[in-house]
């Protein structure tokens, strides 16, 4: 099977050049000016139009349960709706309850994720500590190369972890040369809001806002870097959304600590009105964080265009307002938390990044496809345009526009939190694997066709 895209403007994160790729058995073959096809290729023909590196969303949570139910779209339709919005890979997360074993949860989502169209890695999330989970970081690690381990500094009670237990994780992930990250926000502080609220007779959806303010992101981004910089190790900052925790970030790298960041399109796009619309509808923006108050977009804007914020992701975590998101009708604390994006990402971060000249191609290309890839080794197998990369790329027609809307993304729920933006260019092509699998609103995707992706550091 080959393509062959041709004349299009090769964007990578350091570079653009016009030229033809060629894509045999999966794999680029040849990037050149003027490459024959090869008898029976599929000719792509990008005059005009811009070659991405496939992207990749670093967070992405498909068929996860969570708050008594489970997210919307699976291993399946998560992964198609990402190669429809031109991201051809995923990192996802196996996440064990706690008192859980690492193996019986990994042997969970390896049966979930083995109908995605897409390739995907997973993060394992390590929500409890004994000398079992040490000795099973250890054999994740070795046996399938997941060299990366989430810790949740929220949800206490439940998938959270307490500070030993983070100073644990840190060491034994350090002992591997692995990589820790973090949701950052302080558990018991929230927990201690929300009672207090909720006995305030508070149940509205803007509540959960209320409950996690700035400074509890704030304080557990310190603290998470502190107890890094006491391991000696770096650590990655997962969904950052305000100041408070920039100003951290920023204190940390001054000291020379090396801190990776992500952010991701909500926080860059939507400030907190969203909790204000009526008829429950705020409850679709609910997710941890939560959204910000207008002010803080501009701090990470700013810290992606310094190059202190290095990845955007999604954390694609999809309910459906009818029968998820209602759950919590009468209790904001009972509104699972998250929302769907992984099919608008790389719309959003060009329109909103490139075409206002907040980042450049490269940059907009570095975050969303190339920093990913190098942070989690998956680099230059993913996240590159360079012979002997998969052939994962997206064809990108800036001449497009379009609106986001529930009525025709490829998400599995009901509501989209970017209803109505307006969107400039939009991609055309999606070749993932080799394979043109998305061409001009055609999908084409395969069930199961993705693969595993180990990720052993180089
Ligand atoms: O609200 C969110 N973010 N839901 C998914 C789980 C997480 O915290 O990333
Ligand atoms: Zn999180
Ligand atoms: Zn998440």
């Amino acid at each position: 099977m080959s393509v062959l895209i041709r004349g299009g403007e090769v964007v990578t994160a350091n570079d653009r050049f016009v030229a033809d790729i060629l894509c045999e058995d999966g794999i680029i073959q040849a990037i050149g000016v003027d490459l024959d096809a090869p008898a029976g290729a599929e000719v792509v023909d990008a005059s005009g139009q811009f070659v991405f590196p496939g992207g990749i969303d670093a967070h992405t949570h498909m068929e996860l349960p969570f708050m008594g139910t489970v997210s919307a779209d699976d291993f399946y339709t998560g992964t198609a709706a990402g190669i429809a919005g031109g991201t051809t890979t995923i990192i996802d997360f196996i996440i064990p309850g706690r008192n859980q074993s690492l193996i019986e949860a990994r042997e969970s989502w390896f049966a979930k994720s083995a109908k995605a169209c897409g390739d995907y890695a997973f993060h394992m999330a390590v929500t409890w500590f004994s000398e079992q989970v040490d000795r099973e970081m250890r054999q994740v690690f070795t046996e399938n190369g997941i060299s990366s381990f989430k810790t949740f500094m929220a949800y206490t009670g439940a998938i959270g972890v307490d500070d030993a237990e983070l100073i644990s994780i840190m060491d034994t992930a350090g002992d591997l040369g692995a990589l820790v990250t973090a949701h950052c926000e302080h558990g018991q502080a929230v927990i201690a809001m929300q009672k207090k609220l909720l006995e305030q007779g508070h149940i509205a959806p803007k509540y959960h806002a209320r409950s996690r303010p700035t400074w509890v992101e704030g304080e557990a981004t310190n603290r998470a870097i502190m107890l890094a910089k006491n391991a000696g190790q770096p650590v990655y900052i997962v969904h950052l959304t305000c100041k408070e925790s920039m100003d951290a970030v920023y204190r940390a790298r001054k000291e020379g600590q090396l801190v990776w960041v992500e952010t991701c399109p909500q926080y860059l796009l939507l400030d907190d009105s969203v909790y204000d619309k009526p008829n429950f509808e705020g409850a679709a923006y609910v997710m941890s964080p939560p959204i910000r108050p207008a002010g803080h977009q501009e701090h990470l804007w700013a810290g992606l265009a310094m190059g202190a914020i290095h990845t955007v992701a999604t954390d694609h975590c999809p309910f459906r307002q009818t029968d998820q998101k209602s759950m919590g009708r009468e209790d904001f604390t009972k509104i699972p938390n998250g929302a769907a994006g992984i099919e608008n990402r790389m719309a959003l971060m060009y329109t909103y990044g490139v075409t206002t000249g907040r980042l450049t191609l490269e940059q907009f290309v570095d975050v969303c496809c190339t920093r990913p890839a190098k942070i989690f080794n998956l680099y230059p197998r993913k996240g590159a345009v360079l012979v002997g990369s998969d052939a994962d790329l997206v064809v990108y027609d800036p001449s497009a526009s379009g609106t986001i809307s529930a009525s025709d993304h490829h998400h599995k729920v009901d509501r989209n939190i970017f209803e109505g933006f307006a969107i400039k260019g939009a991609v055309s092509h999606t070749v993932a694997n080799g394979k043109v699998q998305y061409a001009a609103g055609d999908l084409r995707v395969e069930r199961g066709a993705g693969r595993y992706l180990p990720r052993h550091p180089g």
